[in-house]
């Protein structure tokens, strides 16, 4: 069974008189396990398509099951619901708290689902282990290096064990060293059962995944 399967997912931006149409008629699965790089240029929809994957907004129409279950259906509640319980999001500017330290930064997303003090902080720094980051625990993300914090937001991103991981270009603000470990630790999460789709503007980095879709203008123009 497919575990992201969209059927006519469609989006329309409506801004006041003008519609954008970011996604036309779009047709996709993916299995569990699977290893999928976005790829297109600037515009084309693919933020807006992992957007819709990752519950962060509604398609305008068509279909949407995760897992079996209709998501295009659900109220804004249920929809945070199986945010948090099934995707981690890495995005191409880190978004940590500065004031935070790398620990707390991981741990944030535990609070939000009645873990103690105990377990949120074991959990967050087992999440930093996976990255190689246990020796940065109390370090605030000023004190890291840009490539070190992104691994903080991919830990922050693992803390609550999903299934999916969905990277918005996550190697775009980091120089190519840096890129390909954070690249490398995708392709580590994969091996280890993770889901993961990638959108990148990269073709190498995309000629390192398993299955390339290329989108242009909201539509689905390549899938090998
Ligand atoms: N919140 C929004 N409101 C209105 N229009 C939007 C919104 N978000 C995206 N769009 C429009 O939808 C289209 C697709 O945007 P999207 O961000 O998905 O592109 P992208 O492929 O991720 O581009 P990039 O590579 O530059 O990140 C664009 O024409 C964009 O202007
Ligand atoms: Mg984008």
């Amino acid at each position: 069974m497919a575990l992201i399967s969209l059927t006519n997912i469609s989006k329309v931006y409506q801004m006041g008189a003008v519609a954008v149409n970011a996604l036309y008629s779009i047709d996709l699965t993916i299995k569990q396990g699977e290893l999928v790089s976005i790829i297109g240029r600037s515009g084309s929809g693919k933020t807006t398509l992992l957007d819709v994957i990752g519950c962060l907004s509604s398609p305008t129409s068509g279909e949407y099951f995760l897992d079996g279950a209709s998501v295009s259906s659900l109220s804004d509640v249920d929809m945070a619901k199986i945010r948090n319980q099934s995707f981690g999001f890495i995005f191409q500017t880190f978004h940590l708290l500065p004031r935070q330290t790398a620990l707390e930064n991981v741990a944030l997303p535990l609070l939000y689902n009645g873990a103690s003090k105990e377990e949120r902080r074991a959990r967050a720094q087992e999440a930093l282990q996976q990255v190689g980051l246990s020796n940065r625990e109390h370090h605030l993300p000023r004190e890291l290096s840009g490539g070190q914090q992104q691994r903080v937001a991919i830990a922050r991103a693992l803390v609550n064990r999903p299934k999916i991981i969905l990277a918005d270009e996550p190697t775009g603000n980091l120089d190519s060293k840096s890129g390909d470990e954070i690249i490398d630790i995708l392709l580590e999460l994969n091996q280890r059962g993770h889901t993961v789709i990638l959108v990148t503007h990269d073709v190498e980095i995309a000629h390192r995944l398993t299955r390339k879709i290329m989108i242009a203008d909201g539509r689905i123009v390549q899938d090998v």
